[in-house]
């Protein structure tokens, strides 16, 4: 999990670098590096953020070619000798990624007389190029990396450059993303978009088994068997500035408060009041194929899985589909009984978290459909997937999920009532009832914003408690896990998500006056049983925090603090409940000054296993 970039022109490679790494350090940030063609390959590494790198690249260093690495370590620790890029002589590869038979090819190379200098997978890589450039009297750097790439087994985004080469770099991608950007005598090569969007918007998403070569005027794109590849620009429509945090002092808070924006984005188009129907043309599937869906499995992991869980209780509601919900890590090692005309709905923010692109490509080869939520256009679940439903939430800097995990609850809803209404399920009213409440909420989650000062207040009264618990029943136990999911992470405060009628089989036992119990008592059918459940926990003595509606008029009878939403449709609830929850996890970092945007061992794309 890390992020590459690669830059080649007419300007200045370091200062290009040292921009895009930084817009990319939500991918990764424990180490960093960079080369350089300074008449001869220079690099420097830091174990570290970007802004150590800087200091340790000295003025002097000039150069309109490079590239450069923002590392989140798998294979040998955070230091700088395993801080990417990784030489073999005058060679230099930057790496994003896992090469899952890098030992036997380091034994191989060791034997062959290489030395190696890091405990990474990566350096096999630059002295397998090395030597396959050196193989029948000498390859280009190109025909080096496709000989290469042939040996490697598991996922790459590679970036390359020799000193015989200098006017070119080198890529290849499988299985990790890879972008190029299109410039006037300037091109780039990054992870994400976001890298070099200052400079250009045009962009070609290179896909899985796909090598080429960057040039200052041209791009090369070529299949493995050489064949040149020819491939449509894109245009980027979102610009800089929304990836920039815009006046807040944390993107965590900024994207909490893009949330009315980014949801109305969400389903701007696809909503009919008048004919109570979420038009959803990217889904392709038959009303016929809707009516004989039997069953569904969603698969995601942490944030989308608290997503997934809200999907299961929709579409078991809304849609009659028998839905299962699963951990994409769990799935892929279980053993699924599919017989493949289940339905396949994998949500993931990214779009390329490794375990829920491995546990859809298990599901697919049994022939089930599948339908991808992501949030990134061009991502790789969006290739393997039959149907893409774009979250569309704008870019998400900051490492804890916020407007995509609403973005996420959106398209779940928009799709159960799509379902449900091609399969009779929900009448037209039914519908158009929760049509009218979803366009209501941006107006409701600007009020629920509105009331920041009062959920700071309580935030910081609570900051100091060492567990948490958050309780909640049928859609609201979702927002529970996702609220304590949400405090640990980022505040590194205990807290616990639980489904409220469970805490008497066995976490009853931990409640004291210091634990500080968050329930999410917004009205539906399960309110009096939460009620029964705040109850228990105030009798062994725990401070409970209530969400309520505004107009529950008796909450206050039962709790200590009450956060209030905006009432709406019983279904919708969570989207409120949850805006309120990410807010009571800032303040609560926030009041601890913990690392908001970057929480320790997170990064924001799990790339890897
Ligand atoms: C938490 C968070 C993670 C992600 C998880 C899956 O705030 O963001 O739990 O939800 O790593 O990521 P995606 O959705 O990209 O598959």
């Amino acid at each position: 999990m890390c992020g590459i970039v690669a830059y080649i022109g007419d300007g200045q490679a370091i200062p290009v670098l040292i921009d895009s790494l930084k817009m990319l350090e939500y991918r990764g940030y424990d180490s960093a590096g960079v080369t350089i063609f300074n008449d001869t390959l220079e690099t420097y590494k830091v174990a570290g953020r970007i802004k150590e790198l800087e200091k340790v690249i000295p003025e002097s260093v000039k150069g309109n070619v490079g590239i450069g690495h923002t590392r989140w370590a798998t294979h040998g620790k955070p230091e700088t000798r395993n801080a990417h890029p990784h030489l073999s002589s005058n060679i230099s590869v930057v790496h994003n990624g896992i090469i899952e038979n890098y030992l036997e090819l380091k034994e191989r190379l060791i034997g062959l007389g290489y030395e190696f200098q890091s405990d990474t997978d990566t350096e096999v890589i630059a002295h397998l190029l090395h030597f396959n450039m050196n193989q029948e009297g000498g390859r280009s750097l190109l025909e080096g990396l496709k000989e290469t790439v042939k040996e490697l087994n598991g996922s790459y985004a590679i970036g390359a450059m020799c000193n015989e080469n200098a006017d070119m770099i080198a890529f290849a991608r499988k299985d990790s993303p890879l972008v190029i950007g299109i410039g006037k005598g300037n091109n780039y090569a990054a992870s994400d978009v976001t890298a070099f969007l200052k400079h250009t918007k045009e962009v070609i998403f290179i896909n899985d088994n796909e090598i080429g070569l960057l040039r200052p005027d041209s791009i090369e794109i070529y299949d493995m068997e050489g064949n040149s590849v020819s491939r449509d620009t894109e245009t980027i429509e979102w610009d800089l500035e929304a990836a920039e945090k815009a006046g807040y002092e944390h993107f965590m808070l900024k994207e909490i408060h893009e949330q009315p924006t980014s949801i109305q984005n969400t389903f701007a188009g696809k909503l009919s009041e008048l004919e109570g129907n979420v038009t959803l043309e990217e889904l392709y599937l038959s009303k016929e194929e809707i009516k004989r869906l039997k069953r569904a499995t969603i698969i995601a992991c942490g944030t989308s899985w608290n997503a997934g869980i809200l999907g299961k209780y929709l579409f078991e509601k809304l849609a009659g589909i028998h839905t299962d919900i699963e951990t994409a890590s769990e799935f892929r090692y279980s053993n699924p009984v599919l017989c493949g005309e289940e339905l396949t709905i994998a949500i993931t923010q990214s779009g390329e978290t490794a375990d829920t692109l491995a546990a859809v490509r298990s599901s697919t080869s049994y022939g089930c459909r599948s339908i991808a939520i992501t949030n990134v256009v061009g991502s790789t679940i969006t290739r393997e997937s039959d149907s893409v439903l774009y979250t569309r939430a704008g870019p998400e800097i900051g490492v804890a999920a916020t407007k995509t995990f609403t973005a996420q609850l959106i398209v779940l809803y928009m799709l159960a009532i799509n379902l449900g209404r091609a399969r009779g399920v929900i009448s037209a009213d039914e519908a158009k009832d929760l049509i009218v409440a979803i366009k209501r909420l941006p107006g409701q989650i600007q009020k629920v914003l509105s009331r920041k000062d009062t959920i700071n207040e309580c935030a910081v009264q609570f900051a100091d408690k060492r567990d948490y618990f958050f309780i909640g029943r049928y859609l609201n136990f979702p927002v529970a896990l996702e609220g304590a999911l949400k405090l640990k992470e980022i505040s590194y405060i205990h807290a616990e998500g639980y489904a409220a009628g469970e805490l008497k089989h066995g976490p009853l036992a931990l409640i004291t006056d210091e634990t500080p119990v968050v329930a999410i008592a917004t009205k539906g059918h399960t309110y009096e049983k939460i009620l029964s459940n705040i109850k228990e926990v105030k009798a062994r003595n725990a401070t409970v925090i209530a969400v309520a509606d505004d107009d529950d008029t008796e909450i206050e009878k039962y709790v200590d603090v009450v956060i209030r939403v905006p009432s709406t449709h019983e279904l919708l609830a969570p989207v409120l409940s949850s805006v309120a929850l990410q807010l009571l996890s800032y303040y609560t970092a926030l009041a601890k000054d913990c690392s908001i945007d970057k929480p320790r061992n997170l990064a924001k794309s799990v790339t890897v296993e």
